[in-house]
């Protein structure tokens, strides 16, 4: 069964904007839970600007799924994941100055940096996943660096239209099939919506989708619960069973 990850940074983004305390990023993961999600993610920042240290113990406490701790490869950062113990660690590129995660990490160009923290992560029982683009050199390279997990950026699919986005839509799916070929497992991400995930779910080799924005903005308007349930909708049950933490 594919799964639904729902990211609640933008639920602290909110609440930084005040500093106060509403609205709450674990009674958001709470409610997600209750609509149909099947894990809780959350980007601890290296500047802190949306989630917090102790939002991460929060959620680690209360969630009653799976929680991906999304981070940059940094050596503060894997020693916070050890201590957290969250199920999956997703690594992402981090860049201060940019709004959201904006490109794949470059795995082929760090293995030496990323592959000591990796083989960290997973003696502390943690399952890795990387965050590429859907290219055959940065799946190939998550499997030297001994990654469990490729999560496919799908922000480069998300921003085209017409014949380049079915273009980029092949390019995932051949991205998937490698990253399964390897034993990689395969989730996907970034920019996705209630429309652009709908050729997506055709891909039986992704397992999850980590999906933030869209379902945030669509809770302003219907709430939290109905906007993760419509996404829950639209990802069908048929993908198989894998090596799943
Ligand atoms: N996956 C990863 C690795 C991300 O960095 C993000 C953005 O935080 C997402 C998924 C979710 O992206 P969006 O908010 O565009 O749905």
């Amino acid at each position: 069964m594919a799964k639904l990850g729902v990211n609640v940074d933008h639920v602290a983004t909110l609440r930084q904007a005040r500093g106060g305390q509403e609205p709450d990023p674990v009674i958001a993961a709470a409610r997600c839970e209750m609509a149909g999600a099947d894990s809780i993610v959350a980007h601890l920042r290296e500047d802190r600007r949306h989630i917090q240290d102790r939002d991460l113990t929060r959620l680690r406490e209360s969630i009653h799924t799976r929680l991906d701790m999304e981070m940059a490869a940094t050596d503060e950062m894997v020693g916070i994941a050890c201590d957290l113990k969250p199920e999956i660690c997703t690594v992402v590129p981090e860049r201060r100055a940019e709004l959201t995660t904006e490109g794949g990490l470059d795995v082929a160009g760090q293995h030496a940096a990323l592959a000591p923290r990796i083989r960290r992560l997973r003696e502390a029982g943690i399952v890795v996943s990387l965050f590429v683009e859907p290219s055959p050199e940065q799946i190939k390279a998550s499997r030297d660096v001994g990654a469990n997990f490729v999560e496919l950026h799908t922000g480069t699919y998300a921003n085209l239209c017409g014949a380049d986005q079915i273009k980029e839509l092949a390019r995932i799916r051949e991205a998937a099939l490698l990253a399964d070929a390897l034993g990689l497992g395969v989730n996907a991400g970034h920019g996705l919506n209630y429309h652009n995930i709908q050729p997506l779910v055709a891909i039986p080799q992704i397992q999850e989708y980590n999906i933030g924005h869209s379902i945030m903005a669509r809770a302003v308007f219907h709430g939290l619960e109905r906007a993760v349930a419509d996404m829950r909708a639209l990802i069908p049950r048929h993908t198989a069973e894998k090596s799943r933490p």
